[in-house]
C-alpha cells in the first residue's frame, strides 16, 4: 500500500481559550491549500483538531470549577464549530483526549524506551506553564522570565523520563541541509539550522505533579506524558498506524505540515523529526511556518483586550456593508491568505480589512463580476449568442500565464502572492472593457464585437471563479451560480478557454460584495474581544500610529545599543518573483554591505542609486528570498508605503546618527 492522499495538517490547538485570529490564520491556511489540492484531482486529507492534555487547559478547568473532561468537549465543539463557520472543510476532527490517540502515545513510548531512547533520569529547571517548556538557566535571564512569551517561570525538581535528542543532531542537521524544501519558507529553515547549531539536549517527555494526560505507561510513579511529546503524535493517530496495519501508508508521511513560526524550529522541525527518526518513520515531506498576526504592532493579549474573534469580525462585516454572512466569512478569509505574514509578521487590522473589502472584492471583483454579466444580460438576453466567440488575444496568453502564476505561488504556500496573480486578470479584463467598450460597439450597431469582448470577459469570471476557490469557496459557488454552471470549474479547466458553449444560457447578476458606506464603516472600527475574556482597555483609534512609542518607553542605553548610520546606495536591483522588495549594495564609510529593503512599490532602483539613507546597521543578519540582508533600512510608513529618510546635507557615509 502506497500514498493515496494528500495529507495536510495544521496544529492541533491548545481549548484554554476560544479560537482567535492567530489559530483562525493556520487553519484558513491549511484549508485554502487542502482546496487547492483537491481542486487540482488530489484526494486530499486534512487534518485538524485540539490539543487537550496541557497543564494549562487542566489548570482553566479547575479555575472556571468544571471537571476538565467537561471542560475539553465543551472547547473542542467550539473550534470545530468555528472552523465550520469559516468554511473549513477538514476531514477529521482529532482531540488528543481521544482514546486511539492516548494508545499511540503509549504505545511510542513503549517502544523508545524499549529501544534505550527515552530513559530515566531527573529535572531540576525554570519551565513555562504558558509554552509547557524547560528552560537552560543559561537562556533565561535574571528576572527568570520566560524567553518566548516572557511570563514568568516556575523552578521544577522532579524525577522525569528524557527523549535522547541529542543522539539525532548531526542527522537531523543532514537531513535538512540536503533536503532544501524540507522547512519552508527559507528564513525558517535558516532559524531551524541556528537552532540547531547551538547543540541539542535531551528533552524531559514526562511531568509529575498531575494526573491530567497520558500516563506514563507500566510506572505508576512515572507521571503523566509531556503534552508536547504527547501532541506531536496526533498526526501518526490519525493516519490508524496502530490500528490499520500496512494500511495507513496511504496517508503516512504528511504531505504539508503548517504552522507558525513559534513552533517550528524547535517542536516541528527538532523534536518531530527526531521522534520519527526514533521509530524508524519516513519524516514529512514538507513544513511550512508562517509569521504572525500583530495588532497595534504588538502580540494579541488579552489583557491589551485586542484579541480579535473570527466569527465576530466576520459578523462585523455584514453587519456594516449588508454583505450576506457566508461572503462576509469568505472576505475575512480573502483578507487573511492576502494579507497573510509569510517571512516576517504582519499587522492585521480591521481598517485593512475594510480596504481590501472594498477595494479588491467590491471594485474589483464583485464589480467585473456583476457588470460582465448585467451587460450579456442588457445585451444578448442573458445567452452565449454565439458559438463563434472566442477569448481574445492578448486576453487568453495573459489568462494562461496568470493561472500558472497563481497555481505555482499557491504551490509555494504563498496566498499573497498567488492572490495578486490573480487580481492581474480583473485588472486586464477591466482596461480591455475601458480600451474595447463594449457599450460603445453596442451603440454603434457592432453587436458581434461587443459579444465576443463579452465571451471574453466572460470566460474571465469563469476563470476567477476556479482560482478564488480556496480562498472564498462560498464566493466562487455563488458565481458559478450566476454563471450557470453545476459547479465551480476544476483547475484543469481553467487553461483550457472557450468552455461556455454557444447557446449557454447565463443565471441573474445578483451583487456579492455591497459596498461599505462611510457612515457604516466605523462599525467595524470597534473592537471585537473573545466571549469571556476580560474587557481590557479599549483600543484608541487615534492612537495608531504613535501607540507603541506611547505605551512602552525604552533606556537611553537600550537605545544606544541600536547602531543608526547614515550610507550610500551604490547599486539597487529588483528581488526576482517579488514585487516589493529591492536588494541594494551600499556604502558605510569603509565596508560596503547588501540589504534588502521593501521599499520597491515606492522607489524604482534607479531612483536609489547614489542617494543617502538611514540604516539600522546593527541588525542580525537575515536571509530574505535566498539574499543575506546585512542591516535595515529606515524609512517613514505612509498608507503602507516606505519612503526614505534622507539627511538634510551630504555626510560622510557610516556617519552616526543618535
Ligand atoms: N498546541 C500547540 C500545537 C501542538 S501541534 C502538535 C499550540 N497551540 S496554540 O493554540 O497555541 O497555537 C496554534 C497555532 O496558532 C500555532 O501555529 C501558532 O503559531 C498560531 N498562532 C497563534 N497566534 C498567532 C498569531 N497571532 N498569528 C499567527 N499565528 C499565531 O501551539
Amino acid at each position: 500500500m502506497g500514498k493515496r492522499y494528500y495529507y495536510i495538517t495544521t496544529p492541533i490547538y491548545y481549548v484554554n481559550s476560544t479560537p482567535h485570529i492567530g489559530t483562525a490564520l493556520t487553519t484558513i491556511v491549511a484549508d485554502a491549500c487542502a482546496r487547492f489540492y483537491k481542486r487540482r484531482g488530489r484526494a486530499v486529507y486534512f487534518l485538524t483538531g485540539t490539543d487537550e492534555n496541557a497543564p494549562k487547559v487542566h489548570r482553566v478547568a479547575q479555575e472556571q470549577g468544571k471537571p476538565t473532561q467537561q471542560f475539553v468537549d465543551e472547547m473542542a465543539e467550539v473550534f470545530a464549530r468555528t472552523w465550520r463557520m469559516l468554511h473549513i472543510e477538514y476531514d477529521v476532527f482529532i482531540r488528543t483526549t481521544e482514546e486511539r490517540h492516548k494508545r499511540t502515545v503509549t504505545e511510542v513510548f513503549r517502544r523508545l524506551r524499549e529501544k534505550g531512547d527515552i530513559y530515566k533520569g531527573s529535572y531540576q529547571g525554570w519551565y513555562c506553564l504558558s509554552c509547557e517548556t524547560f528552560w537552560a538557566t543559561s537562556k533565561i535571564g535574571a528576572e527568570r522570565s520566560c524567553p518566548d512569551c516572557g511570563k514568568p517561570l516556575e523552578w521544577r525538581d522532579e524525577p522525569c523520563y528524557y527523549f535522547r535528542l541529542s543522539a539525532y543532531e548531526s542527522r537531523l542537521r543532514e537531513y535538512i541541509q540536503s533536503n532544501p524544501h524540507f522547512i519552508q519558507p527559507e528564513v525558517r529553515r535558516n532559524e531551524t539550522l541556528g537552532f540547531l547549531a547551538e547543540g541539542l539536549q535531551d528533552v524531559a517527555v514526562s511531568r509529575s505533579g498531575t494526573d491530567w494526560g497520558v500516563p506514563v505507561p507500566d510506572d505508576p510513579d512515572g507521571g503523566v506524558v509531556y503534552v508536547w511529546f504527547d501532541a506531536l503524535l496526533n498526526y501518526l493517530t490519525a493516519t490508524g498506524w496502530l490500528e490499520r496495519g500496512e494500511e495507513y501508508l496511504d496517508l503516512w508521511p504528511p504531505d504539508l505540515q503548517l504552522m507558525g513560526k513559534d513552533i517550528l524550529p524547535r517542536f516541528h522541525a527538532t523534536i518531530w523529526p527526531a521522534m520519527l527518526m526514533a521509530l524508524e518513520l519516513p519524516l514529512p515531506e514538507r513544513l511550512y511556518g508562517h509569521g504572525w498576526f500583530l495588532v497595534n504592532q504588538k502580540k494579541m493579549s488579552k489583557s491589551l483586550g485586542n484579541v480579535y474573534a473570527p466569527l465576530e469580525v466576520a459578523q462585523a462585516l455584514t453587519t456594516a456593508s449588508g454583505c450576506e454572512l457566508p461572503y462576509a466569512t469568505d472576505a475575512f478569509r480573502y483578507y487573511m491568505l492576502r494579507e497573510m505574514p509569510t517571512d516576517s509578521d504582519a499587522e492585521f487590522s480591521l481598517e485593512g480589512l475594510e480596504t481590501r473589502y472594498n477595494g479588491d472584492l467590491a471594485n474589483d471583483l464583485g464589480n467585473l463580476v456583476h457588470r460582465t454579466l448585467s451587460m450579456m444580460h442588457r445585451y444578448f438576453e442573458g445567452r452565449v449568442a454565439s458559438g463563434e466567440w472566442r477569448v481574445e488575444e492578448p486576453l487568453a496568453t495573459v489568462f494562461q500565464r496568470q493561472v500558472e502564476r497563481a497555481t505555482e505561488a499557491f504551490e509555494q504556500v504563498d496566498f499573497p502572492r498567488g492572490l495578486r496573480e490573480v487580481w492581474e486578470i480583473i485588472s486586464a479584463v477591466n482596461r480591455y472593457y475601458d480600451e474595447q467598450a463594449p457599450w460603445a460597439q453596442m451603440k454603434a450597431g457592432d453587436t458581434q464585437r461587443a459579444g465576443q469582448v463579452l465571451y471574453t470577459g466572460l470566460e474571465a469570471v469563469r476563470i476567477l471563479c476556479g482560482l478564488i476557490e480556496p480562498a472564498m469557496p462560498a464566493v466562487a459557488h455563488a458565481i458559478a451560480t450566476q454563471l450557470n454552471l453545476p459547479t465551480v470549474p476544476p483547475w484543469s479547466e481553467l487553461t483550457e478557454f472557450n468552455r461556455l458553449p454557444g447557446g449557454h444560457i447565463l443565471g441573474q447578476p445578483t451583487p456579492i460584495f455591497p459596498r461599505l458606506q462611510a457612515e457604516k464603516a466605523t462599525k467595524l472600527g470597534q473592537p471585537h474581544r473573545l466571549e469571556g475574556e476580560p474587557p481590557g482597555e479599549p483600543k484608541k483609534e487615534t492612537a495608531r500610529q504613535g501607540d507603541k512609542a506611547m505605551n512602552e518607553t525604552i533606556t537611553i542605553d537600550e537605545f544606544k545599543r541600536l547602531d543608526i548610520r547614515i550610507a550610500r546606495v551604490v547599486q539597487a536591483e529588483p528581488v526576482p518573483k517579488t514585487d516589493k522588495l529591492l536588494k541594494l549594495t551600499i556604502e558605510l564609510g569603509d565596508e560596503t554591505r547588501t540589504i534588502v529593503a521593501g521599499i520597491a512599490e515606492t522607489y524604482t532602483p534607479e531612483q536609489l542609486v547614489g542617494k543617502q539613507i538611514v540604516v539600522l546597521a546593527n541588525l542580525q543578519p537575515a536571509t530574505i528570498r535566498g539574499i543575506v540582508s546585512e542591516g535595515m533600512l529606515l524609512a517613514a510608513e505612509v498608507d503602507g508605503k516606505a519612503i526614505l529618510l534622507i539627511p538634510d546635507r551630504e555626510v560622510p557615509t557610516g556617519s552616526i546618527v543618535r
